[in-house]
Formats: structure tokens, C-alpha cells, sequence
């Protein structure tokens, strides 16, 4: 285990001093979640290694388990992928859980080193990156197809928006002398949800709502809400992020209100690397399915470990296209077919000209 909690282990060469090639997915998960989100790409990258019973391959394998993808404890996910880019700053170590636990006191209380969280950065000999992960999504299901290449990963805001009111008593205030926080909050609720419905591709969630002090009988003086922009355009969505920053100011301007906000992650979308993908593509073809690219609107390690090498995803259908929810599912054999793209994917790489050249260079 590195210093920020991800797990690690290395399957060796053929012979020593070898480049690595690292595969992985993410071991937390959402609050009321399905069985496979992240932890199945980990489990996949363990029985690939078994599977290869042994064999060994011109290159190393290791096999990453990332803490803290999400975003729920924090409100900023990729937390252990950062780790393995170095983006994992003070400002960050300093941000807080809803308890006033800040995520350096986290690591610590987990019997961790948060000054050993340098050495967990990638090595320099790290070839690619690669990760398996259902799609989340129904696009899988509706195409009857078990697997497809992902080609790019959609672009991400994480905000936290405060409108702060005035509390009072709730039987004696009347209606045109309120400073109600959580009423101003639910204005901008909906004009979120107009904004997103009018722009093609852009999705926004307000997925979280807190209101202070809390009570049935007293006006809101605090409603603290998380929102969630993704769009395939990075200027799209930050476009789209501006208006909503405007509207909320608005709003609470008009009802008395203050609104302030702060930014937990902006993440911009990212192309995979695309020998990477179209070896996967034709590992796809190779396990006897059709092969499909598509773009992922959820976001991935993946997205962050392309920053320092390329990187590479398979997707797995998801029945229902259901995810973040108990109903989440994947079919045996979908699995099993994904294991034998991997295989195909690891021999090909083993042997392809482009990969030796790009060993040679590690
Ligand atoms: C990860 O699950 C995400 O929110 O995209
Ligand atoms: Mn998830
Ligand atoms: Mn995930």
C-alpha cells in the first residue's frame, strides 16, 4: 500500500529491469452503490495475472487499486490517481471532510505518511496505463455487445455552492420579510436543470443538499449544495459553469441572500491513447465480439493517469444501464470476454513493433 492508500503489486518480466505497464481501477465507491463500479477493473487486472498462470511477458505488470476516486468524503475525486502524477498538493491535503477531518489527517489516522507521498509517483519505466470498468451506461446493451474501446473521457466541474439567508421562526415570519436560504437554493435547482436541458451533451446534477440549522419550524440560514458539470467540450462546460455561477448570483441577490462558491475539481476531458485504443479494438475482435468505440461520460483514473502516460480503457457492458445504484449488474460472460480481450490485448502488446519501440525508450 503507498502512502495515499492505493494498493499495489507487481506480477514480474521475463527478465529484470524490465518497463511496467500498469493496470487498474478504483476500490471505493458511492454511498448506496451497485457491486462493480472500480473494484471489477481491479479484480479483471488480478485475474489476468493468474490467468497468465505464470508466463511471463517482456514487460511488468502492476496492478493498481486507487483509493478515493469518487469524491465522497473529500468532494474532489481521484485523490490516489493524483497521488501517481504528483497533483496531490497542499491545498488539496488541507480540504476537509464534513466532519473537519482534512485529508492529510486522514491518511495519517489510516496509519499512513503523507510526507512519503512523493515515492508513490509513477516510475519513470511506466509504459501505459490501461483500465477495465463497466460503461455506466446503456449504450453497451442497446448495441447487444459485450465490450468497446473507449476513444475519450468527458471533461468534469465539482463545485460547492452556499446560499446564506437568515433563520427565523417559521410561524411568525411572514412571507415578504423572509431571508430563506434553501427557498433562493431551489430557485437556482431548477434554472441548473433548464441550463443543462438546453445545451446537447451537457449534463449537471445538484447531488447533494444541506440545510442549516435545520429544523421543521425554522427558516433555512444555510443551504450548501455540491454540483456536478460534465460536457464532452471543455469549453462547453465551463460556459456552462460561468452561467450557473451568474444565475445563483441573481438569484440570491434578489431575495437577500449571499451566495458564495468554490471550485473542487475542474477536470478537463481527455483523448486515450489512440494505438492503445485501436489494439484494444482489435483485441476486441479477437475475443469474436464486434468491436465499438464510445466516449465516457464518467469520469476515470484513466483521465488522470493520461496526464503522464498514455492510457487506455475497456468498456464492459452494464445491464440496464443502471450505476452508483444496488441494481447496478454485468454478465458472467461479459466478463469472461473480457478477460480474453485482455489476454489478446497483453500478447499483442507483447509483441508489437510500435511497443518495443516504446519499451526500448522506457
Ligand atoms: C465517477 O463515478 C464519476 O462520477 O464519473
Ligand atoms: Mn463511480
Ligand atoms: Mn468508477
Amino acid at each position: 500500500m503507498d502512502a495515499a492508500g492505493n494498493l499495489r503489486g507487481t506480477y514480474p518480466a521475463a527478465r529484470q529491469n524490465a518497463p511496467r505497464l500498469l493496470i487498474g481501477s478504483h476500490l471505493d465507491t458511492v454511498p448506496n452503490a451497485g457491486a462493480y463500479d472500480g473494484i471489477l477493473g481491479v479484480i479483471l487486472a488480478v485475474a489476468l495475472l493468474e490467468e497468465l498462470r505464470g508466463r511471463r511477458l517482456p514487460f511488468s505488470i502492476e496492478v493498481v487499486g486507487f483509493s478515493e476516486e469518487e469524491g465522497v468524503r473529500f468532494g474532489t475525486p481521484f485523490i490516489g490517481s493524483r497521488v501517481l502524477v504528483g497533483r496531490l498538493d497542499e491545498e488539496l491535503l488541507d480540504l476537509q471532510d464534513a466532519q473537519g477531518v482534512s485529508v492529510r489527517r486522514a491518511i495519517e489516522k489510516f496509519g499512513l505518511n503523507p510526507a512519503e507521498l512523493p515515492q508513490a509517483e509513477l516510475e519513470n519505466d511506466t509504459l501505459c496505463y490501461l483500465e477495465f470498468h463497466i460503461e455506466q451506461g446503456p449504450v453497451l446493451a442497446r448495441l447487444n455487445q459485450p465490450l468497446a474501446a473507449v476513444e475519450a473521457i468527458a471533461g468534469q466541474s465539482r463545485m460547492e455552492f452556499t446560499f446564506v439567508g437568515r433563520a427565523n421562526h417559521a410561524g411568525t415570519t411572514p412571507m415578504d420579510l423572509r431571508c430563506d436560504a434553501i427557498a433562493g437554493a431551489a430557485e437556482w435547482i431548477g434554472a441548473v436543470e433548464r441550463a443543462a436541458q438546453s445545451v446537447p451533451g451537457l449534463v449537471a446534477t445538484i447531488g447533494k443538499v444541506e440545510a442549516k440549522p435545520g429544523a421543521a419550524n425554522v427558516i433555512v440560514a444555510e443551504a450548501r449544495l455540491t454540483l456536478d458539470v460534465r460536457h464532452g467540450s471543455d469549453d462547453m462546460r465551463t460556459r456552462a459553469v460561468d452561467n450557473l455561477i451568474r444565475q445563483a448570483k441573481e438569484i440570491a441577490a434578489r431575495r437577500g441572500l449571499s451566495v458564495h462558491e468554490s471550485t473542487l475539481l475542474s477536470q478537463r476531458a481527455v483523448t486515450m491513447d489512440p494505438f492503445l485504443t485501436a489494439e484494444i479494438e482489435r483485441a476486441i475482435v479477437e475475443s469474436g465480439c464486434k468491436p465499438h468505440r464510445m466516449v465516457s461520460g464518467a469520469g476515470h483514473d484513466a483521465m488522470i493517469l493520461a496526464e503522464k502516460v498514455p492510457a487506455a480503457m475497456i468498456f464492459l457492458r452494464t445491464p440496464g444501464g443502471i450505476s452508483h445504484d444496488p441494481a447496478e449488474s454485468v454478465a458472467v460472460e461479459d466478463v469472461e470476454k473480457a478477460l480474453e480481450c485482455g489476454m489478446h490485448l497483453l500478447d499483442q502488446l507483447a509483441s508489437s513493433p510500435e511497443f518495443q519501440k516504446r519499451m526500448n525508450r522506457a
